[in-house]
């Protein structure tokens, strides 16, 4: 009997755990704070990095930054193929370089359903840190690039959609709405469960 207690306490603490790691949708907060920089790499910001890029990988992505996991916190983690680098994931990373512009479509985990043009510096030079504390130094040029600036303006609390040209901007209004209604409607369903309305309730 107690041996099943325990599987089932260990069972609801794995589901809970899988559950609160998921992808930040748009319009939560903590998309629009400026995140603080990682001051030192534990065993915590480690295992929250391996975490994000399962999540990334799971969810078909190229690129997730920690805020859209609800940490708001300077680190993000990239996968794009043909680059040259064995680093996945990048702490307090910044553009030193910026060279060129081009247009192209952009879509962003947190937006599902969501895509339009948005206007980038073709390629861009980048200095971050990895898992081992270890600076480095990344050219990068066209999907690389645009997928640096995407997830480093996530970190300063910016999104594609403010980038995004006023046609595509135009054309994606409808399904932001929708998001911004869902979003409310998750929130308000929250309340609902939440303890002191319970008690209320009673
Ligand atoms: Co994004």
């Amino acid at each position: 009997m107690n041996y099943e207690l325990n599987c089932l306490a260990f069972l609801a603490c794995c589901a809970y755990n899988y559950f609160i790691m998921e992808i930040v949708i748009y319009p939560a907060p903590v998309l629009r704070l400026k995140a603080k920089p990682v001051e030192e790499i534990d065993d915590t910001v480690s295992q929250r990095a391996e975490e994000m890029l399962e999540l990334m990988y799971e969810a078909k992505g190229v690129g997730l930054a920690a805020p859209q996991i609800g940490w708001s916190k300077r680190l993000i983690v990239k996968d794009v193929a043909g680059e040259k680098i064995d680093d996945k994931v990048f702490i307090n990373p910044v553009i030193i370089e910026e060279k060129g512009e081009v247009i192209e479509e952009e879509g962003c985990l947190s937006f599902p359903g969501v895509l339009g043009k948005v206007m980038r510096a073709e390629q861009v030079v980048v200095i971050a840190y990895n898992l081992k504390g270890e600076r480095l130094e990344f050219e990068a040029v066209g999907l690389d690039a645009r997928v640096w600036q995407h997830e480093i303006d996530h970190i300063d609390g910016r999104l594609f959609i403010d980038k995004m040209s006023p046609a595509s901007r135009l054309a994606v209004s409808g399904r932001l709405k929708e998001l911004e209604r869902e979003y409310q409607k998750r929130q308000s369903s929250y309340q609902i469960s939440a303890p002191s309305k319970l008690k209320a309730d009673v």
